[in-house]
């Protein structure tokens, strides 16, 4: 019998996720929940699920489901989690893990205990060219890591009239850009450099102290524009723009701006990182591109292509060459990942895949960017 797997939130990601296990053989979306039983009944329609339910707990009673996907917004990943966690499910957790660290820890030793499968959907990672620059560092064809430096930038929050939960720090946390883009950008160049950031020093702003909030709701990236009896003004208490410079742990330098007011920039993770035999460049916005810039010689583009690609790499291309993989790509490519896990029952030795470890470890590096933000100084993590 095939996996069977539950949707808890059906927004902007949920469908992605369902989008991605349909297209894996082994797994079959067996229901979805959102919030309240209208909403629920019509993401089902919709999106051609057989089962919805308009309280997630409810779902989670069914013997049959194995894994659960938390696709809700920030402040119930915990709960969500945690309860699937004690109903026996595997999870795939969006992020961030949870609200707090401590939160983050007891989900973490909650998986563990349980021997449950625990992921945690930093899905940049399954970019095919992101496992390819991961294995030129691991076989040493970027030499000795000099730094590494980019930025992640979106205008989607550029005017004040521009709302969603995120603006609120009681459903999304105390930190807004650099926990919700900026940990993919940190998660991502640690995995890809295989170093880690042992000290950080941050500097926030917040361009729009207050927004103009919808009375009603809107859904996120739906770029509605209000009229004034729309809206009511609150005050915004989280950052739109952040620098941080990083340190890693063999002295390696990094730097990072994170902006969700940055025009014209949709969605826009890059990055560069300099190595003593070359350096290698990536944007989200052309995935199928990576740079590659050298001293004495031409500088190179290396498109996405099986036959010109580490095998690690060219397992994740599912189209060959000049056909383009994306966003939606990525998260099959993690998916197919966990599946074989979920296959066998419990977490692999060393998954490859980004576990609740890696989004502990994002919750705990933004709370010390937190910190040094407040301090005005350097913190180590
Ligand atoms: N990995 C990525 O690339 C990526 C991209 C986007 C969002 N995310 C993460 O995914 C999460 C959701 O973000 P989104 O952009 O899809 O938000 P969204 O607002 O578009 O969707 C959230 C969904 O959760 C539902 N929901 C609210 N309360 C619920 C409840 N009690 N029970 C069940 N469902 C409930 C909402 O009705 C909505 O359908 C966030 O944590 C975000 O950080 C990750």
């Amino acid at each position: 019998m095939k996996i069977q797997a539950g949707i808890i939130g059906t927004g902007f990601i949920g469908p992605v996720h369902i989008g991605a296990l349909r297209r894996l053989a082994n797994i079959h979306v067996r229901a979805l929940a959102d919030d309240g039983d209208e909403t629920s009944e019509k993401k089902a329609l919709e999106l051609g699920v057989d089962r919805w339910y308009g309280d997630y707990r409810e779902m989670l009673r069914d013997d049959q489901l194995q894994v659960v996907h938390v696709c809700t917004p920030n402040h119930l990943h915990y709960e969500a989690t945690k309860a699937a966690l004690e109903a026996g499910k595997h999870v795939i957790c969006e992020k961030p893990l949870a609200m707090s660290v401590a939160e983050a820890e007891e989900l973490t030793e909650l998986a563990q205990t349980k021997g449950l499968i625990n992921v945690i959907n930093f899905n940049i990672r399954y970019y095919p060219l992101i496992r390819q620059l991961r294995t030129m560092v691991d076989r040493g064809d970027m030499g000795r890591i000099f730094s590494i430096h980019g930025s992640f930038l979106q205008d989607w929050l550029y005017y004040d009239t521009d709302y969603n939960w995120r603006l609120e720090s009681s459903l999304s946390g105390e930190s807004r850009a650099v926990a919700d883009i900026g940990s993919h950008w940190m998660d991502l160049v640690e995995y890809v450099s295989g170093i880690e950031i042992v000290e950080v020093f941050a500097d926030f702003a917040t361009m729009h102290k207050t927004r103009k909030k919808p009375k009603k709701p809107v859904e996120t990236f739906s770029n509605v524009l209000l009229k004034p009896e729309d809206y009511v003004e609150i005050p915004i208490d989280t950052e739109d723009y952040a620098t941080m410079l990083f340190r890693f742990k063999d002295g390696e330098r990094g730097v990072l701006t994170v902006s969700q007011v940055s025009a014209g920039r949709k969605c826009r993770l890059y990055f560069e990182l300099d190595g003593s035999k070359q350096s290698a460049a990536w944007d989200s916005e052309s995935p199928n591109q990576l740079w590659l810039g050298h001293r004495d010689r031409s500088n190179e583009i290396l498109l996405k292509d099986p036959s010109l690609s580490y095998p690690e790499a060219a397992q994740l291309m599912t189209i060959p060459a000049g056909h383009n993989e994306g966003f939606h790509d990525a998260c099959r490519a993690l998916c197919k990942e966990v599946c074989a896990d979920v296959q066998q029952g419990r977490p692999s030795e060393k998954p490859l895949y980004p576990t609740f470890r890696d989004g502990l470890r994002e919750m705990r590096i933004i709370e010390k960017i937190i910190e040094s933000n407040n301090r005005r100084s350097w913190v180590a993590i």
